[in-house]
């Protein structure tokens, strides 16, 4: 049986905001499910949607529009996202499924009938945005000291969760397990920062808002979204319900990639409630660094947003995910710029990678008909080149149990700068014209072997480009990871064929250019469409309106007014009084009978002197207006909805 192993990325805030910064988790993940599926694992990887809390009640009370409907659309957007880079998460967890709430509220149950978790006052500063409870002594210049913002200062009745009783025990844990915090810096900080310091209780319900899961036997409290998100990890695998089998099976977690910010929550929240819950702890967290624009924060309000969508659409999938995965240490921050992305996709794709598969390929097709030959005449220098592919393998999965993607991407560019090297080196264009075809030969047939192995080392970080290289060589089977250490694995007298290009090289000027453009009219896509929906009413509003069949039954000219029209209308029993603008539309008489649509519970107002209860509505054409009727005779008083 395969063993197994559990990956989960953070559960997301929705935000309309996603950037390059947030993709740069899930795609860590997604890569590391992926090395770890060509390895032989049964890994499974879990991410979702953190939909509770005050800021997003306040957010939608914003757009007008109910929470649970507001959170909706952004999580389409984000599974989109997710589908747009092929993450291949195997469970989407959303923190308003019902079946996830109920069993954060046995979560609470329990841990409060165990003494866990106990009623007080909270006074404290609390962070909107980072939904953060601060001690006075732990705010920065009275600012919140994770993200520097405005706090709030918190007087509330709350359930506290007995954070302190677990001080000792994670301090334990920290010197029993080295791996399960990481990198080794963020541990220091969460000793010197919070668990030396000692732990306070933690305040884990909020009464001031409503829109998250409710105390179960004490409504007017709901869950602190923390507590409902973390719980994720486990809830996504059926913990607490009849059919837990994926819980017994891949819990506890191999490892929670999540960025620098949250892993107090993931290292000192998070283990004391598995504790309490007496459940296994996870055996790894890693804190990866930030990414960085222009050495800033990246945030709308700065401007300086990079979104993921303009840069796949224009360079793909692979380049996004290699340049991601390459260019920034994971434990640290790193900064983004689009040369160096583009200069990257130059140097290492197009350069190193892609024109290694098109020199190769083409001299095959050159020099032997495209079929390729037998390695008869092997020398010396072959001898590194082959060493060099055949023990990569090893040493990318020793970066990968490290988590260090950079320097595991980096053993595989050795290989690729070698093999160039190797072209070089035996000068295959001199070996045709000398008519030394054994050695020719044997130098096709290592360079196509190589670049075999290399195929089969990228696929995890890039699988569309592995696919792509192997076609082109002719190997069309599923790939199997163990053949990236072994020479002579390809078969003389395959068929090789060029493909198409694997990565153009590009003009940096230009493409510079199309990259901001494109990025620019993405952000001013996107505000209009939210300003377009902030436009929209909800099915709430709808319902406000009481919309009617009215039958015309007297017609008068407005003693006042010229343009109006006064009408006696029945409404089902009612008779009442509208006045309309109507006049030069219509005479009188030929509205007699007629049935029109209102607007019932309009409030009443007089105009210019007579009273009027409700609107006719009509339609309007080229300055015209003429009434709104129903396709059939329907009876006055019918409700239209
Ligand atoms: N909802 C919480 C997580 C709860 S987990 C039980 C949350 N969500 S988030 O949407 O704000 O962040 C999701 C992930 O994106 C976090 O790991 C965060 O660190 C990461 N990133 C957000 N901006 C980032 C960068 N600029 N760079 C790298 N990662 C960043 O936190």
């Amino acid at each position: 049986m395969k063993e197994k192993y559990y990956i989960t990325t953070p559960i997301y805030y929705p935000s309309d905001n996603l950037h390059i910064g947030h993709t740069y988790t899930t795609v860590a993940a997604d890569t590391l499910k992926k090395f770890k599926i060509v390895q032989g694992y049964d890994a499974y990887l879990v991410t979702g949607s953190d939909e509770h809390g005050q800021k997003i009640e306040e957010k939608a009370k914003q757009n007008n529009v109910e929470p649970k409907k507001y959170v909706d659309r952004i999580v389409k957007d984000i599974k989109e996202l997710w589908d747009m880079l092929e993450v291949s998460y195997d469970k989407f967890i959303r923190t308003t499924d019902k079946d996830h709430e109920k069993v954060v509220q046995k979560i609470f149950n329990k841990l409060y009938k165990q003494g866990d978790i106990y009623k007080s006052n909270y006074e404290g500063w609390y962070c909107t945005p980072c939904e953060s409870f601060w001690t006075e002594s732990q705010l920065v210049d009275g600012k919140c000291p994770d993200c520097g913002r405005e706090v709030q200062l918190t007087k509330e009745e709350a359930y506290f969760f007995k954070l302190s009783k677990y001080k000792d025990r994670i301090i334990q844990l920290y010197k029993d397990n080295p791996e399960f915090l990481q990198p080794e810096s963020r541990k220091n900080e969460m000793l010197n920062n919070f668990l030396n310091e000692g732990l306070e209780d933690l305040s884990v319900t909020r009464s001031s808002f409503d829109w998250g899961v409710k105390v179960p036997f004490d409504p007017k409290h709901v869950v602190y979204v923390w507590i409902d998100a973390l719980s994720c990890y486990i809830t996504a695998l059926g913990y607490g319900k009849d059919n837990d089998e994926n819980f017994k099976k891949y819990w506890p977690a191999d490892v929670h990639l999540v960025g620098k910010e949250i892993v107090r929550f993931h290292t000192i929240i998070w283990p004391a409630l598995l504790m309490a819950l007496g459940l296994e702890l996870p055996k790894r967290v890693f804190g990866h660094g930030w990414i960085l624009f222009d050495d800033d924060k990246m945030s709308k309000s700065k401007g300086n947003v990079i979104y993921p969508e303009p840069i796949i659409e224009l360079y793909g999938i692979d380049a996004f995910r290699y340049f991601l995965l390459r260019e920034f240490s994971f434990g640290q921050d790193g900064s983004f710029t689009r040369e160096k992305f583009l200069q990257r996709l130059n140097s290492d794709l197009a350069n190193d990678l892609g024109n290694l598969v098109s020199r190769t390929v083409t001299m095959v097709e050159k020099y032997n008909g495209g079929i390729l030959p037998n390695a008869a005449k092997k020398q010396e220098m072959d001898d590194s080149l082959i060493e060099i592919a055949i023990n990569a393998k090893s040493k990318v999965e020793k970066y990968m149990d490290e988590l260090n993607f950079s320097q595991a991407l980096e053993e595989i560019w050795k290989v690729v700068r070698r093999t160039n090297k190797y072209i070089d080196e035996t000068t295959p264009w001199i070996l045709a014209k000398e008519d030394d075809n054994e050695r020719l030969d044997t130098v096709l047939y290592n360079l196509t072997e190589s670049i075999r192995i290399i195929a089969i080392l990228i696929n995890p970080f890039m699988e569309k480009t592995s696919k792509e290289i192997l076609k082109q060589i002719g190997i069309s089977n599923k790939i199997n990871w163990k053949d990236s250490q072994e020479w002579g694995k390809i078969q003389p007298n395959t068929k090789v064929k060029k493909g198409k290009v694997l990565f153009p090289r590009l003009d940096v000027k230009k493409e510079l250019e199309k990259l901001e453009n494109a990025n620019q009219k993405l952000i001013e896509a996107r505000v209009k469409k939210l300003a377009k929906e902030e436009e929209y009413i909800t099915i709430d509003d709808f319902d406000k309106i009481d919309f009617k069949v009215a039958e015309i039954i007297e017609v008068k000219q407005h003693p006042n007014a010229d343009k109006l029209l006064v009408f006696k209308l029945k409404v089902g029993d009612e008779t009442r009084q509208v006045v309309s603008g109507i006049r030069e539309y219509y005479s009188p008489e030929d509205l007699i009978g007629k049935k029109v649509v209102i607007v019932a519970n309009l409030k009443p107002i007089k105009l210019r002197g007579e009273e009027s209860k409700g609107m006719i509505l009509a339609a309007e054409k080229d300055g015209k207006l003429t009434l709104v009727s129903t396709l059939e005779d329907i009876e006055s008083g019918a409700i239209i909805s």
